[in-house]
């Protein structure tokens, strides 16, 4: 399957299916032409996976760049270390990167990607189902400080994305569950029949992997800078950011933004956004995933969340669901969270 994001400056597609690393030589020849390619990855993919890919590779001079796993290898100074490590290793701005990896290592080499030398192409083959139904879709890069996640970073786009769903046979169930929180949060804000399938019935994983693709890459289209339709892809993260950050990332990205998306729908209610049946949906799909055990006290955060970068004037701009698959903005202040959560 292939899906094409033709973005008018940086257009690029965007491959799935099983297997697909067979065919990693011909695909990387569509979009370059030269022999050198450095491989940025963190050490547990590189242990399951390096033969798979570094046999795919044999024809290209390859040098590769291992950083530790997990979400402290998204700072400052794990990109210094990349970044000296390319240079050390003789990387040049006609070079090609690949990002093979979950989401922090897309995030992480992309934004090295756009920033070394001013830019360097590269191509995304995300490895967990968070960076392959997310993550690795739309160009956004970055990287963490001690105020915030993903407070530097750019607008990058890769030019190609590989998404080889096999390799999500080593992936554990836990990280299977947090990719799953941002499909099912995809449904919700662009998919209505793929949460109504979802909650019945099995669907095929590539299956849902592309639907959910389908629903971020609508409004990347539509957006690609984040300033409208792109925000309704951060249904459950207000809340979900300042909880992970809150827990010093102990709680995953995905169980974060699974309790994020209920929170946002307790605000909808109180505000008449939202009906209690479209909560009710959510928490029990949720809940069939295994994503409904993490416990937070909302009025917690409140502070936390007036933290995030795209709030201006101490208001929010907070994504609600007016139903399932209709995403709105509204702007919400401190006091609008009064009662909301007793
Ligand atoms: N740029 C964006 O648009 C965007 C969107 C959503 C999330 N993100 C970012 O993505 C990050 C989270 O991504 P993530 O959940 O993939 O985290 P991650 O990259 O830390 O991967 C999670 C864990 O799974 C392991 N792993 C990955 N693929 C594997 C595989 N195939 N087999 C075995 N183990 C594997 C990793 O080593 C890691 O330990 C966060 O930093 C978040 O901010 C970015």
């Amino acid at each position: 399957m292939i899906l094409s994001m033709p973005l008018a400056t940086n257009p690029y597609d965007i491959h799935i299916g099983k297997n697909l690393m067979a065919q990693l030589k011909m695909l990387i020849k569509k979009v370059y032409e030269g022999s050198k390619i450095y491989v940025i990855t963190d050490q547990t993919v590189f242990n399951y996976h390096q033969e798979y890919l570094l046999k795919r590779l044999v024809d290209f001079e390859v040098e590769v760049v291992v950083v530790a796993p997990g979400e402290t290898s998204k700072s400052f100074e794990v990109f210094e270390q990349v970044v000296d490590e390319l240079i050390e290793k003789g990387i040049k701005r006609g070079h090609l990167i690949l990002a093979f990896g979950g989401g922090v290592i897309g995030d992480l080499a992309g934004f090295v990607s756009a920033t070394l030398y001013r830019g360097i192409d590269y191509i995304q083959i995300p490895t967990s189902l968070l960076a392959m139904v997310d993550a690795s879709i739309g160009g956004k890069t970055g990287i963490n400080t001690n105020k915030g996640k993903n407070l530097v970073g750019s607008f990058y786009q890769p030019k190609m994305v590989i998404i080889d769903t096999l390799l999500l046979r080593t992936l554990d169930k836990i990280e299977y569950q947090n990719g799953m929180a941002e499909v099912i949060k995809s449904a919700f804000i662009g998919d209505a029949s793929l949460a109504n399938q979802l909650l019945v019935s099995p669907v095929s994983e590539d299956e849902m992997i592309k639907r959910t693709i389908e629903v971020k890459r609508r409004y990347v289209l539509l957006d690609e800078f984040d300033r409208k339709e792109r925000m309704y892809l951060n249904f459950g993260h207000t809340f979900g950011h300042a909880i992970e950050r809150k827990s010093n990332y102990h709680i995953k990205h995905g169980f974060a933004v699974a309790v994020g998306m209920v929170i946002a729908c307790d605000v909808g209610i109180k505000l008449g956004i939202t009906s209690q049946e479209t909560k009710e949906k959510l928490v029990a799909l949720l809940k069939k995933y295994g994503l409904d055990k993490t416990v937070v006290n909302p009025n917690n955060y409140i502070n936390e969340v007036f933290f995030d970068k795209k709030n201006i004037n101490d208001i929010l701009n907070m994504i609600f669901i007016t139903d399932i698959g209709c995403p709105m903005i509204s702007q919400i202040k401190k006091e609008d969270f009064n009662g909301c959560f007793n």
